[in-house]
């Protein structure tokens, strides 16, 4: 996007961004041809010989919400088919190094200087990839950025609410030998039906062991109001520690009112929601949750599918259609700051 030197300086905390989210017909295609791997269509089974035939059945986020392709619908894959594709390419340690890095190396450019980063391990599980490698290549990809690109960073695991609670819990415990690099746990992919309570088991465990708890709430959609309210209230024994998205809770004073009463933090990132919601109404919502003094942390969930949208897109666009001033996107960049789960001495560093 165009430059803006407004945005560009302010030091940024991203707080949802799906490392998995970042992957574009592009890297899965470059992912595969290293690890010598045939693409095929999850539904028809027919190959993709060339990256342009992968380009070409990827959903890219914006097109279902404006009239939709016309060409061959029945070929063109789901956000969620698109997505879980991505993980088929992933085989090696070195592939989750790269990919790690791809993120890192933007996030510098961005002005990130502290991000707490989403991987789904069941994703990745289910394709055969060992724990080893995955938390190997992301940890070393970390350490990294760290170092010499002086991005701080931490994982949060998101278990995937549409498989069953007890892999969640398998999952949740084959991780904490990886726990140092984990601040926290999340609830996401496909919402359908799957209110966070279901999760109650591992969130409540997991709270005991000492990690914070965020969920997603109505991505795009409006899901029942009851998600939001479980989120805030009963995850983890007494609520979340931040709800992810949750734009419908504007729709009801007395959610708004809980939110802000009990200090959770919503992560809310435009572009994902302009792809499914008129943006009058995205940003009148957004504007009544910053109004009424919920704290909020503007990020980028899924650049790849969102036409290649990051954090300072997201900052762009609220600050054009809410009208925020620049004091008013100070206080955004700072209330993300107070939201993460950094250790205070990086929090005082950033703020
Ligand atoms: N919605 C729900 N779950 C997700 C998404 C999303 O857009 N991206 C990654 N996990
Ligand atoms: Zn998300």
């Amino acid at each position: 996007g165009t430059h803006d030197p407004f945005i560009q300086a302010i030091p940024k905390v991203e707080l949802h961004v799906h490392i998995e989210g970042l992957i574009t017909p592009e890297l899965r295609w470059k992912f595969s041809q290293r690890n010598g791997m045939t693409l095929t269509h999850p539904r028809t089974g027919s190959v993709f010989r060339t990256l342009e035939e992968l380009q070409e059945s990827t959903e890219d986020g914006m097109k279902p919400a404006h009239g939709g392709r016309q060409d061959n619908a029945e070929e063109t894959l789901s956000f969620f088919e698109s997505y879980y594709g991505g993980f088929e390419v992933l085989k090696t340690k070195q592939d989750y190094y790269d990919l790690a890095m791809y993120y890192f190396e933007r996030a510098a450019r961005m002005n990130v200087r502290y991000a707490e980063v989403f991987f789904d391990p069941q994703g990745h599980t289910r394709t055969g990839v060992g724990w080893e490698v995955m938390m190997g290549g992301f940890g070393e990809a970390q350490r990294e950025a760290e170092k010499r690109l002086h991005v701080k960073s931490a994982w949060i695991m998101c278990f995937l609410r549409d498989l069953p609670p007890e892999s969640a819990m398998q999952h949740y415990l084959a991780a904490l030998p990886y726990r140092g690099m984990i601040v926290g746990i999340g609830l996401d992919s496909n919402e359908v039906d799957r209110p966070p309570v279901l999760f109650e088991e591992v969130f409540a465990r997991a709270r005991a062991d000492g990690f914070r708890i965020t969920a997603h709430c109505d991505v795009g959609k409006s899901y029942p109001l009851e998600h939001i309210h479980q989120t805030a209230t009963a995850i983890g024994g007494t609520g979340a520690d931040r709800i992810d998205h949750g734009l419908n809770a504007a729709s009801s004073p007395e959610t708004v009112e809980m939110i802000r009463e009990k200090g959770i933090g919503m992560t809310v990132c435009p572009w994902s929601y302009i792809r499914h919601q008129p943006l009058d109404e995205v940003f009148k919502r957004i504007r009544t949750l910053f109004d009424a003094g919920i704290k909020m942390a503007i990020a980028s969930d899924d650049p790849a599918f969102m036409e290649d949208t990051w954090i300072s897109e997201n900052l762009r666009v609220v600050r054009k259609y809410c009208k925020f001033t620049d004091e008013e996107m100070v206080k955004l960049a700072r209330d993300a700051v107070e939201m993460s789960w950094a250790p205070e001495g990086v929090k005082k560093e950033i703020l």
